[in-house]
């Protein structure tokens, strides 16, 4: 890749080769995780942002901030999950612990006073925590292992039926598509997780709670659909090929 972005640089690649426009592409809305293929230019055009200043941001930043971000191109699987377990996965989990009780709080406290949004507002949430609680289960169950084991496979140690394994990271990653539509719906219903001035204690918690969680999923998603998931696929490949 060369030193600078280019129009028909993808999200993925950008954010992958270069973690510090990650930031830069939250705050534009521009989807890197879910959407990582899209080309720099094109998301700029479906977004309505001007292509040149979008270059010359993400080329600032670039070289303002150079090797401070992690980079993850040359680590091995088993660093992605243990990094992914240690600063995802478990606040996840407790970010959906403290999401139920408050959407039941706001519910009751705000229902009244918003009734078009608080019970839509409600239902996403559970959807959100629904679907991707055993999804994180999942993970621990079945991919992170998948991970240690392909990592130290040779075609001779490889178990018959792993290669099947790797079929449910499809499946992953519609998951992860899933709950990428679903931020986006609570970021926008919640004018990006700003509460209304007159709003209550619970409904400001709660867009606190989920303006976090928007952030952490979507890098949980972009280092396994962009880098973990294509690293297992890669491996797959070389110990199959003997
Ligand atoms: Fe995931």
């Amino acid at each position: 890749m060369t030193p600078y972005a280019k129009p028909r640089d993808s999200l993925a690649s950008l954010a992958v080769h270069w973690p510090e426009l990650i930031p830069y592409f939250e705050e534009m809305d521009m989807d890197y995780c879910c959407q990582g293929n899209t080309p720099l230019e094109d998301m700029c055009n479906q977004a309505n942002l001007p292509v040149r200043r979008v270059l010359k941001d993400c080329n600032k930043i670039i070289i303002d901030n150079g090797e401070q971000a992690v980079h993850w191109e040359n680590a091995s699987p088993g660093k992605v999950v243990e990094y992914i377990r240690d600063h995802f996965n478990r606040g996840h989990q407790q970010a959906f612990e403290q999401l139920i009780p408050l959407a039941d709080a706001v519910l009751a406290e705000e229902s009244e006073r918003l009734p078009e949004l608080v019970p839509r507002l409600y239902q996403m949430i559970r959807w959100l925590v629904d679907d991707f609680a055993p999804h994180l289960h999942r993970e621990e169950c079945l991919i992170f292992p998948l991970a240690y084991k392909l990592q130290s496979a040779t075609a001779q140690t490889i178990k018959p039926g792993l290669h099947a394994l790797l079929e449910p990271l499809e499946q992953m990653e519609q998951e992860h598509l899933m709950a990428a539509n679903l931020l986006n719906e609570l970021k926008s219903i919640t004018s990006n997780y700003c509460p209304p001035i007159d709003s209550g204690p619970a409904y400001r918690e709660l867009c606190d709670v989920l303006r976090g969680l928007d952030s952490t999923l979507r890098r949980h998603m972009h280092l396994e659909n962009n880098i973990l998931y294509p690293k297992l696929r890669q491996l797959n490949r070389l110990v199959a090929a003997g």
